[in-house]
């Protein structure tokens, strides 16, 4: 049976659970590979993906702080990746044996909100953060017709541009074109309705960093995503903030961003090998130690 070689790079690395994932992934389907994690500085990242793929490599996920940087060494960029400007999966194309350039992220998320139950066309959305998590995910979640994404962050001035990356999509008339905005030009020029899902894209880790949040409209807010995760047993701050707000709203859901990893592999994981793996795994499974 052939091996698939694979792998994540990263800097710092050993707290992925990618290597997990995608063995589980791998024993479910019944197909071999070697997924290892590479500890991988900026200055070595071009050579160590160029060795990689020369080696042999079919597939490289790509984390913190690599995601941008990482596409000085491929071939092609998806219509996704080039949108955002970064991208989580590498794959040695075997027709042309190029390196490809994809991003996994803002699909898991919307296979994730989907899973959860959380209603994205016509909804309202919130988003804090405006860094590369937040960048990620806006494309997907502009594709799946919400009728305003708005962005606040702590740092004002970061907002603008991100939101100018994200122009209307050019749709036909069926679904609203979403709009992305900065959280003041949405208060202050839109007629407000007031937010259904507000995401956490931040990086803050103390509950008390979202208390500037209580100065955002959420109330009548029903879901609470967090695209962080905890281990087994643990809170993220967000979620912990999340439930402890009384928004009024008869049906509150919240989440950590556990299902969006799951599934952010396995999106990988078919792109490599064309198999779409079994998805059912728990946080035991990964933080068995
Ligand atoms: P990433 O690529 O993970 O998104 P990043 O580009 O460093 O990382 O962005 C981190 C995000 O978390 C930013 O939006 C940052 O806000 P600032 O732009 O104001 O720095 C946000 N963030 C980090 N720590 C925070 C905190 N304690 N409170 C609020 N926002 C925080």
């Amino acid at each position: 049976m052939k091996t698939y070689k694979l792998g994540v790079v990263g800097d710092p690395i050993s707290h992925s659970l990618s290597p997990k994932i995608h063995n589980l992934f791998a024993k479910r389907a019944n197909i071999k590979i070697e997924y290892e994690a590479y500890h991988v500085l900026p200055s070595n990242l071009d050579s160590f993906i160029r060795d990689f793929f020369d080696d042999g490599g079919r597939g490289l996920n790509v984390t913190l702080p690599h995601k941008i940087d990482c596409l000085n060494s491929v071939d092609e960029l998806s219509s996704i990746v080039k949108k955002i400007g970064a991208a989580n999966t590498l794959t040695r194309l075997r027709d042309t044996n190029q390196i490809f350039a994809d991003s996994t992220d803002g699909m898991g998320l919307i296979k994730s909100l989907l899973e959860a139950r959380i209603n994205l066309p016509k909804s309202s959305i919130l988003i804090i953060g405006a860094g590369g998590a937040a960048q990620s995910i806006i494309h997907g979640l502009q594709n799946r017709h919400p009728n305003v994404i708005a962005i606040a962050n702590r740092t004002k001035e970061k907002v603008k541009p991100l939101v100018n990356r994200f122009p209307p999509l050019d749709l036909d008339d069926v679904y609203p074109n979403t709009q992305v905005v900065d959280i003041e030009t949405y208060l202050n020029e839109w007629d407000v309705q007031g937010f259904t899902t507000l995401i956490n894209a931040t990086s803050a880790n103390e509950e008390l960093d979202f208390n500037w949040c209580e100065s955002l409209p959420i109330e009548g807010m029903t879901n609470f995503y967090d695209l962080s995760y905890s281990k087994l047993g643990e809170t993220t701050p967000f979620v912990k903030w999340a439930k402890s707000q009384d928004t009024g709203a008869t049906r509150k859901i919240v989440r950590d961003g556990f299902e969006m990893l799951i599934h952010q592999a396995a999106l990988s994981f078919e792109v490599w090998t064309g198999i779409k793996p079994d998805t059912k795994i728990t946080k035991a499974e990964l933080f068995d130690e």
